[in-house]
């Protein structure tokens, strides 16, 4: 099972310059919290825009070629979705763009932090989603220096 967590603006924004836009501790200690000790999937730009591995996770990083460093580096994609869609195991996909583009479609849940707040120069978005077919559970509101936010959990209807 695939489960996509990111931290977007009101216009959906990710990052620009290959970093992050909103840098919220709250933010930070919730992807912590709640992907500490699991299989985490990425693409090699958001690998290679942390400053290492995340400890105690199992980084797997997605590549046309083999990325050193990584737990696992994955060029299969599609091999990869397959073999682990059905599975009760939760993996989560922490970014970027394009890796949320082609695990959207594959994705029960999306853990959203959502901020009250947009950048005009960001250049990667998260994809537009349908959000009716989804049942959506706040978790925390809160607000950070000048910044509101509110985390939410969408799981996708049956
Ligand atoms: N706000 C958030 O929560 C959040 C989270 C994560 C990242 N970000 C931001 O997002 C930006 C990076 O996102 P991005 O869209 O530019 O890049 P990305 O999704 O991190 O990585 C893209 C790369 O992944 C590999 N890849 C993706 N799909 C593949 C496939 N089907 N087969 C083989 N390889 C595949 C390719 O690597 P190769 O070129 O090596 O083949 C591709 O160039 C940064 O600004 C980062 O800070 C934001």
């Amino acid at each position: 099972m695939f489960s996509l967590i990111a931290c977007i603006g009101k216009n959906r924004e990710l990052g620009k310059n290959g970093k992050l836009i909103f840098s919220i501790k709250d933010d930070m200690k919730f992807f912590r919290e709640t992907t500490l000790g699991h299989k985490i999937l990425m693409g090699r730009k958001t690998w290679e825009s942390l400053p290492g591995k995340l400890k105690n996770r199992k980084n797997i990083v997605i590549s046309r070629r083999l990325v050193e460093g990584a737990d696992k580096s994955v060029s299969d994609l599609k091999a990869f979705i397959s073999e682990n869609e059905s599975s009760d195991e939760e993996i989560f996909v922490i970014g970027g763009g394009m890796v949320y583009f082609e695990l959207l479609p594959h994705a029960k849940n999306l853990y959203l932090t959502e901020v009250n707040s947009s950048d005009p120069s960001a250049d990667t978005f998260f994809p537009k989603f349908d959000k009716s077919k989804y049942s959506k559970e706040l978790i925390k509101k809160g607000k950070e220096n000048d910044l509101t936010f509110s985390i939410y959990k969408y799981i996708k209807n049956n």
